[in-house]
């Protein structure tokens, strides 16, 4: 059994500092959006794969795959909760994808929720940097923003890159996070607003940052016969490819390349046939704006090293030669981490529907989604196509 796979509903939430709703309103809002999407009741589902990080140290509740299936009044059907850190979504994905590949499920659920505003600052921060190494980085007071400066610093060291470049990053996805209606800020800044930001991990500024958000994503996947069966405009995976490296970041050969885009991506080119330059426009994890120059790189849009120059000549921009985080990504969309990877297939199939109103790209064939885990511990990469 190898089945085609494709995506005929979407919903999610709109992502931001959302204190008036629970975690579980929020995963509920976003699954009957998708299930009315797909014109399918929730009795049809055979499973749900749900991405969440760390909803045990954000609002102490586990056991959440049954807590999402009471609520969405869904039991008896089975749910499996998938963590990797910030790549929970995208694992979430690929592990219901999986599930329709061997031909277990026809139409399943694939989806990811955060809601990390319910606690201080200070705890928010030591539950991302769970996903870092205990022993060698947390343990000595390393975060998210430490860790991301030192490679932003080596790549500056290693290429030439700029604080400049670094903000054009921001600056660019700012600009597509203001035509997008679910993106937590939805303001234009510009090079002199982001140099201009109070430092938070030199040379990071709070504008090189994605925020701490609270939101909500969900898919419905089916198999080729269900899809065509259910769906006027379904979108297909047409490839998908996960891939593992060290968590601590001395163990790294390289600061500056993520062994595990690479590889993620290399396994969703192959399966889908293609190469970078095939592919139309890119939502890729861009937590922190090195990130983006970084994955731009890995993934094949530019050379190794010309992730800055790329950027700010305009090639990533919604005019340029390869749109990337046409969404706004995860800098401006926010980043409510458990969700993320299923918010940016969300995005590719939009793009694909022809559904993305003013940061529409036209002539779309493939759009890829990478989406990174912690440092790069984990990365999964998808392909999608019309
Ligand atoms: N970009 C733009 N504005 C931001 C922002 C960001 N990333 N984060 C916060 N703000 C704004 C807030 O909206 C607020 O604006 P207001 O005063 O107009 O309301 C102001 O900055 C202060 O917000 P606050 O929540 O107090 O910020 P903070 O100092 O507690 O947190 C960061 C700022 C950058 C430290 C925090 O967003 C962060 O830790 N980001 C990284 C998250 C992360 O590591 N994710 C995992 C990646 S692997």
């Amino acid at each position: 059994m190898n089945q085609e796979v494709a995506i005929i509903g979407i919903g999610m939430t709109k992502f931001g500092e959302l204190w008036n709703r629970s975690f579980r309103q929020l995963f509920v809002e976003a699954g009957s959006e998708a299930l009315e999407d797909a014109g399918i009741k929730s009795e049809e589902i055979g499973a749900l794969f749900g991405g969440n990080m760390s909803a045990g140290q954000f609002i102490g509740q586990e056991h959440l795959a049954s807590l999402i299936m009471d609520h969405s009044n869904m039991t008896p059907q089975p749910a499996t909760r998938v963590e990797a850190a910030c790549a929970s979504g995208g694992l979430a994905l690929r592990t219901a994808y999986m599930s329709i590949k061997s031909g277990m499920h026809d139409v399943v659920i694939a989806a990811g929720a955060e809601k990390m505003t319910d606690v201080l600052p200070s705890k928010t921060t030591g539950a991302l940097a769970t996903a870092a190494d205990q022993e060698w980085e947390a343990g000595f007071g390393a975060t998210f923003p430490g860790l991301y400066a030192m490679i932003a610093r080596r790549h500056m060291h290693e290429f030439g890159t700029t604080e400049e470049q670094l903000a054009s990053v921001s600056v660019k996805n700012h600009y597509n996070g203001s035509k997008n209606p679910k993106a937590q800020f939805q303001n234009e800044i510009t090079i002199d607003d982001v140099l201009s930001s109070p430092m938070v991990a030199d040379p990071l500024k709070l504008f090189d940052c994605s925020p701490v958000s609270d939101g909500a994503a969900a898919l419905v996947l089916a198999s080729a016969e269900k899809a065509k069966e259910l769906c006027e405009n379904p979108v297909w995976i047409a490839g998908s490819g996960q891939a593992s490296d060290t968590l601590a970041l001395h163990s790294r050969k390289s600061l500056t390349t993520l062994n595990a885009t690479v590889e993620a991506g290399r396994q969703a080119y192959k399966q889908a046939g293609i190469t970078s330059k095939d592919i139309g426009a890119a939502e890729v994890h861009d937590c922190f704006t090195i990130a983006e120059l970084c994955a731009i790189e890995d993934l094949g849009f530019c050379e190794k090293g010309d992730g800055g120059k790329f950027t700010e000549q305009g090639e990533t921009g919604l005019k340029g030669s390869i749109p990337v985080n046409t969404s706004g990504g995860l800098k401006t969309k926010g980043h409510p981490v458990g969700a993320t990877g299923i918010a940016q297939a969300i995005e590719a199939s939009l793009q694909l529907r022809g559904e993305a109103g003013d940061r529409q790209i036209d002539d779309l064939e493939y759009v890829l989604t990478h989406n990174v885990g912690g440092s790069g511990g984990t990365a999964a990469v998808h392909i999608f196509s019309r």
